[in-house]
């Protein structure tokens, strides 16, 4: 982007300016991205109280969309034994009260679908083994990948079977559905850190001889199949938004490149919004975390795949998100860790910046306490 671009425009649309996509309107453009909680404590799948609460806090606390963190397509498909599930029809009503709840706080909810793939079966707070593949004795599985090659220091995934391949496509469409029944606004299908379709994506995971390896188009099949199958599952009116990581950081790896190449791609095959993050194929690469660290990605994204998107990653303070948006870098900001320490994190940016509270996401309930 050349300095005059990046001169703040007073055209382009602000952190509390409104976003419609096809018949969603988002009320600002300061979105929750997804965080794994890993609290499903009894490992079913199912929401519990922890999630309601912080799920419809955050969205009392004045963010536009919320988007729920990682939820498995198939029970193998977890990251940990306690991630979130939309795996079979019995785990639909398990979610409606937390999205009635997300809705009547004015935000909309939007649910991140993920198959772990090599990476699925690993330990977290609940279970122990934090960092490591969970034992079958304990709870764990034998995981599986496009390829036989492990992550790190977790257990060799298997290979999986063309026939296994489709029928995941059909497990992350029929999760889909499942979620516009529990009342979800938007889909965002987990193409990014190192789960299973960021597996195929990567050459550095992919050694895949049929037609789910190869070249990028081989590569980004098993994508693009599951954008097109999520995408007949829900309603024309439902966005779909897709997470991908811009780069490995590694030598050989996914690059921006391909991701540019992969966005247009997906822009035909009716994706609505990229999410553009980083990273999560490899162990032990150095990536040069500092505030905006990911944007330079996000906004060549949108300026060469002509597709709206988020930033993401160590956007923390009010300024610095309003800015990225002033010089066009991105469509919506997301907050994520500073969200983890302070719920109402818009509304507090709202007063930083000057905003009336008459303009911005209060409930009724909370007016009174208004800045
Ligand atoms: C506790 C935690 C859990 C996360 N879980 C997910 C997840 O489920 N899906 C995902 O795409 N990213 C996940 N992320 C990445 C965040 O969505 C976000 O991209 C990252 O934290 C960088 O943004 P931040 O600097 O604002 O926190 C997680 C991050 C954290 C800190």
């Amino acid at each position: 982007m050349s300095k005059a671009d990046k001169k703040v425009s007073k055209d382009r649309p602000g952190l509390f300016a409104p976003m419609t996509l096809r018949e969603v309107t988002v009320r600002n453009r300061i979105w929750l991205p997804p965080m794994c909680t890993y609290s499903s404590f009894a490992r079913d799948g199912r929401p519990t109280p922890f999630h309601y609460q912080h799920y419809v806090s955050r969205a009392f606390g004045g963010f536009g969309m919320v988007i729920v963190e990682s939820t498995a397509v198939a029970p193998e498909g977890r990251i940990t034994p306690c991630d979130l599930g939309l795996w079979e029809d019995g785990q639909i009503d398990a979610w409606r009260w937390i999205v009635d709840g997300i809705r009547e706080a004015g935000a909309v909810p939007a649910i991140q679908l993920n198959h772990a793939g090599r990476k699925a079966s690993t330990g977290c707070f609940a279970v122990g083994y934090d960092g490591q593949s969970v034992p079958e004795e304990a709870g764990g599985w034998p995981t599986m990948a496009p390829s036989e090659i492990a992550f790190g220091g977790l257990r060799t995934p298997r290979a999986l079977s063309v026939d296994e391949i489709h029928g995941l496509v059909g497990a992350f469409a029929a999760a889909a559905g499942r979620a516009v029944a529990a009342g979800f606004q938007a889909i965002q299908i987990h193409a990014a850190h190192g789960y299973l379709i960021s597996q195929f994506l990567d050459p550095l995971s992919n050694e895949r001889d049929d037609e789910y390896g190869g070249d990028l188009t081989g590569r980004s099949r098993f994508l693009v199949e599951v954008v097109d199958a999520v995408r007949g599952a829900v309603p024309e009116g439902v966005p779909v938004l897709v997470r991908i990581s811009a780069t490995d950081w590694a030598a050989g790896g996914w690059d921006l490149d391909q991701t540019i190449a992969l966005s247009k791609v997906l822009k035909e095959h009716g994706v609505d919004v990229m999410d553009v993050s980083t990273g999560g194929i490899m162990s032990g690469v150095s990536i040069p975390v500092k505030p905006n660290y990911q944007v330079p990605f996000s906004e060549q994204v949108k300026a060469k795949a002509d597709i709206p998107v988020t930033a993401v990653g160590l956007i923390t303070k009010p300024k610095q998100a309003a800015k990225i948006l002033a010089h066009g870098e991105a469509d919506a900001v997301e907050i994520g860790r500073a969200a983890l320490r302070d719920p109402y994190w818009p509304l507090r940016a709202a007063n930083k910046l000057g905003i009336p509270s008459t303009e911005i996401p209060y409930a009724p309930q909370y007016v009174a306490g208004a800045y």
